[in-house]
């Protein structure tokens, strides 16, 4: 049976007053304190402070103030600071095109103003008198105050006219833990301003200017955690105006969360659908699934180049070459962990990036990968070069893994003695096997993501002739230059392995051979692969490659192996 509904009533329509209006406008800048905290942080840094004290009282719900030795604010202009659209940042329509500063909508203080208790008060430079003003829109008249140069501004009483958006609120730590963050990403985008951060009257952390690269990590440490400096690599690339530098994870030290990413545009804290994809492709096949990169990383470009008002929070940016900002991401944080056995390369040493622009419709390829995915936080804990087995693990003839030593050797424990199995030859002969069994069927290939150029130093027509060889083991690669060439698809059984470095040692010791045959291309190959591995060794890695040797008749005799029975170690202790 339909509902009865009552005759609908027509309203008219009506401008909102102003005071309305601010706090539906409110909604979108302050959604709770760590909102509030980042607006106040982003004004005193535009107002070019040198150090910013925030003091915070349970978790910002009591009180929130920020403290700044910034230009102060003239007091003529004080009473415009919480006036709704009152900006000093922008006058004209193209100053929205190449935006310097943190803010620029002259909203934030308006918006506090119209759902809490503000206070202004500010030195302006030059002179030798403070001024406080009093929220909302400060209709009174400014009053002096004692203040060092700078300005303070004081929230209370959070949402004390909305109490609908108030009981949103989460509890004292949640509302702290937020500000804690605001205060933390702030203080990882600007190492050239002081912060300090206190909580019901206790101090958090006291973080002086950090003016020395030293001094850069030392506050990245102190913001994220030991853990995470001990594991990372630092960077710092550079591409025509674009400049990445920071700081990434190793593989082995990805998070169960995404919770230790910080990406920061000209300065500015980002979450972006175009940059997480990017870190995400760029680990991805370094990552077993569920775990997530953690990094600091700072991309700079022009600013006419990246829109930033398409948000009110400015946490979302608009790249206009977004595709050129996604590959150059990929390829640097490619490149870095690449490098990471590379004991040349130079934490903060600034590297030339060898990169060119892709040709378009390298789409991202999903495709399986033939990593382990049990146990893989384990995995991911355990230390590089010595790894506990984990129990009922497959294991081949020789028993568990015990560990793998100098990442070359693995030790397994048996009844004759303890046993070293060189594990390169044993991938060696491993690949081998699986290049053969694929070789009847059709080698498994994937495209590489960004075509990768390598210049081999070999003539390109040689690469030409011989180009079939490689094709029949899954390469696609096309001549790109006198001795370079593009490399677009590779094998699968080769995705671990650093392509960069180990097409070039391949082809240029098959290029010495008067007639290179089929049989030594590929045994050149597998034999130089492990020596290219991206990742270190681990247990859990080498227990399904013994297990293939289980159908051997000796497996003793086929691998690599030194035995040390126990007479030999019972003899190395015999006084
Ligand atoms: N700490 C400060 N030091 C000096 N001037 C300040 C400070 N805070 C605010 N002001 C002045 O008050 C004005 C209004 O600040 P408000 O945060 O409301 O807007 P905005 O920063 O211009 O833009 P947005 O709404 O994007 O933050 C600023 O343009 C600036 O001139
Ligand atoms: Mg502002």
């Amino acid at each position: 049976m339909p509902q009865s509904q009552a005759a609908p009533v027509q309203h008219p329509i009506r401008r909102l007053p102003s005071h309305l209006a601010n706090q539906i406008a409110a909604g979108e800048v302050v959604e709770r304190p760590a909102s509030i905290v980042k607006e106040l942080v982003e004004n005193s840094l535009d107002a070019a402070a040198r150090h910013i004290t925030v003091i915070l009282k349970q978790g910002g719900l009591q009180l929130i103030s920020v403290q700044d030795d910034g230009l102060g604010i003239p007091v003529e202009e004080l009473p415009l600071a919480m006036a709704p659209h009152a900006t000093s940042k922008i006058s004209r329509a193209e100053d929205l095109a190449a935006i310097t500063s943190m803010g620029f909508r002259g909203e934030a203080l308006a918006s506090m103003g119209s759902v809490a208790r503000v206070q202004i008060t500010s030195r302006n430079v030059g002179t030798d008198r403070g001024w406080t003003v009093y929220g909302p829109a400060a209709r009174d008249k400014p009053v002096p105050a004692a203040h060092p140069q700078g300005t303070s501004v004081t929230v209370q009483e959070l949402f004390f006219n909305t109490p609908a958006r108030r009981r949103f609120l989460r509890s004292e730590r949640t509302e702290y833990r937020h500000c804690e963050d605001v205060v933390r990403r702030m203080a990882l985008s600007r190492f050239d301003v002081g912060f300090e951060l206190q909580h019901n009257q206790r101090s958090i952390f006291k973080l002086p200017v950090a003016d020395t690269p030293a001094a850069q990590a030392q506050r990245v440490m102190r913001l994220c955690g030991p853990a995470f400096m001990q594991q990372a690599l630092g960077l710092d690339f550079q591409h025509g105006d674009m400049q990445l530098h920071g700081w990434i994870g190793l593989p082995q030290a990805a998070r169960p969360q995404s919770d230790l990413q910080y990406f920061f545009v000209n300065g500015r804290i980002i979450r972006d659908r175009v940059i997480s994809h990017a870190l995400r492709q760029a680990y991805a096949d370094r990552l077993y699934p569920g775990r997530h990169p953690a990094y600091v990383l700072y991309l700079s470009l022009n600013p006419a180049e990246v829109d930033v008002n398409v948000h009110p929070t400015k946490h979302e940016v608009r790249f206009h070459q977004g595709r050129l900002v996604h590959d150059f991401l990929v390829r640097c944080v490619n490149d870095a962990l690449n490098q990471q056995n590379d004991s040349s390369a130079l934490p903060y040493a600034r590297q030339p990036l060898d990169w060119h622009t892709p040709a378009s419709g390298n789409a991202p390829v999903a495709g399986s990968s033939s990593r382990p995915t049990a146990n893989a936080s384990r995995l991911a804990e355990a230390s590089p070069g010595y790894a506990v087995t984990a129990e009922n693990e497959a294991v081949g003839p020789f028993g568990p893994v015990l560990a793998v030593l100098r990442n070359r050797y693995a030790v397994c424990e048996q009844p004759q003695g303890v046993i070293l199995i060189d594990i390169p030859r044993l991938q060696a002969d491993d690949l081998l096997q699986q290049f053969r069994a694929q070789q009847a069927t059709g080698i498994a290939r994937r495209p590489l993501l960004i075509p990768l150029n390598l210049n081999l130093g070999i003539d390109a027509a040689w690469i030409e002739q011989t180009r079939d060889l490689f094709e029949q083991l899954g390469f696609d690669l096309g001549v790109s230059g006198k001795e370079s060439i593009l490399l677009r698809r590779t094998p699968v059984l080769l995705e671990r392995m650093d392509l960069k470095q180990l097409v070039p040692a391949w082809l240029g010791e098959v290029a010495r051979q008067p007639s290179p045959e089929p049989a030594m291309v590929l045994q050149t190959l597998a034999r130089l692969a492990p020596r290219f591995m991206l990742e270190p060794w681990t247990t859990l890695d080498l227990n399904p490659l013994l297990a293939s040797l289980a159908d051997l008749d000796n497996p003793l005799a086929h691998v690599a192996v030194a035995l040390l029975d126990p007479a030999a170690m019972a003899s190395l202790f015999r006084s």
